[in-house]
């Protein structure tokens, strides 16, 4: 069976460098907002050329924190609205309404998959506070039009950099290209932890003391709370993998790059349409490697019988959710082909040459 992702043989790349920290803050005695989450905060906002990373609990803590420093700050209240893509993950949008604020939804670009920025102005009201983009499946979206119309309209551009990791916009990385942005380090994630974890990247002085204070019970001084926060810390343990692993980051998303020129040069089937690799190959680093097709779950079944697993990112968009049944008869064409064609073809850094090649000659001969 060739796995879509196997985490085992992922974590078992650095398992002696691993088990040699995760050693080392169990003898610690220490677990919990120590030097191990200060060392990787540090390495991490380097990494990504951004002045403050804050660990958080996980991905979806990380975007609820950044609105509701906004809202604590000032800049934002319950009842404004954030601009969205419509086939986002739904917890890009589970972030924006836990905070009372309200998502308006975006088509995307069929091409691309990520949300269609000629479309975002005919969105915006006057209670839109801010732009959440979504860096979906690993690729950027970001241009010079997407800064101009924040800046023109006074808006907070956040990222959504849970998928997109170590991926640029003319050299400069996801997770610096807006005011704040947060990542998810949930296993499957291209830097991926033994659990949850997430963090935020900022530059903003003020905006970064009111996350940190936000997730630890809204509290800058023990016992002293300022904020009605939440407990959202990142663990020493999960500081110690990620901080082991963001080392080989940059060569294991190479190596899904080169996955995903070989899937694009070889497939080719007619029944399948392949992604495109961007003009700037930095700009994509392929934590999904998506195709369309439209008996899609005929071609997901034929796969699973030849021992290929594939898996669908999404079956089922937001606005069709039981959980946003506010939303359910808005009229999305885009995203709904998108949730119905799409499928996940098997990418990661432990992938072997016979596997990807069994996994093209499978779909080459798909009928
Ligand atoms: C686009 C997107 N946003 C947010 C999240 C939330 O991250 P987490 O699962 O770490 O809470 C995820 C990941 O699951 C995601 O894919």
């Amino acid at each position: 069976m060739i796995k879509f992702l196997d985490l085992q043989k992922i974590n078992l790349l650095h398992q002696e460098e691993i088990e040699e920290r995760l050693l080392k803050v169990f003898r610690s005695g220490w677990y919990l907002l120590g030097e191990e989450v200060k060392e990787f905060e540090k390495n991490l906002s380097e990494y990504i050329g951004a002045k403050h990373a804050i660990g958080t609990a996980n991905g979806l803590d990380a975007l609820r924190l950044i609105f509701k420093a906004y809202i604590e700050l000032g800049y934002m209240q319950p009842g404004d609205e954030v601009i969205v893509p419509a086939n986002t993950y739904i917890a890009s949008l589970l972030a924006i309404t836990d905070n009372d604020l309200i998502p308006v939804l975006v088509e995307p670009d069929l091409n691309t998959y990520n949300i269609d920025i000629k479309l975002i102005e005919e969105k915006i009201s006057s209670k839109t506070k801010a732009i959440m983009i979504v860096h979906l499946y690993g690729q950027v979206v970001f241009n010079d039009q997407l800064k101009i119309l924040a800046h023109k309209h006074d808006l907070k551009l956040i990222e959504d950099n849970a998928q997109a990791i170590g991926a640029e916009w003319q050299g400069k990385k996801t997770g610096t290209l807006g005011d704040a942005a947060g990542f998810s380090f949930y296993p499957g994630k291209n830097l991926g932890a033994l659990g949850d974890a997430g963090a935020v990247t900022t530059n903003n002085d003020e905006l970064a003391k009111a996350i940190r204070a936000l997730a630890n019970y809204g509290s800058e001084e023990k016992y002293i709370n300022k904020y009605q926060g939440l407990n959202s810390r990142l663990d020493e343990i999960q500081a110690a993998v990620l901080d082991v692993k963001l080392k080989y980051l940059d060569s294991e998303n190479n190596k899904r790059r080169e996955i995903a020129q070989y899937y694009i040069d070889t497939i080719t089937n007619p029944l399948i349409k392949l992604p495109e690799i961007p003009a700037d190959k930095n700009s994509h680093v392929w934590h999904l490697f998506v195709i369309l097709t439209q008996d899609r779950n005929r071609l997901q079944q034929y796969l699973a019988e030849n021992d290929i697993q594939t898996l669908i990112h999404y079956p089922v968009p937001p606005h069709k959710q039981e959980a946003y049944a506010q939303l359910n008869q808005l009229s999305l064409p885009i995203t709904e082909q998108i949730h119905n064609e799409v499928l996940s073809l098997p990418i990661s850094p432990v992938l072997t040459e016979k596997e990807i090649k069994k996994v093209v000659d499978t779909i080459n001969n798909y009928k």
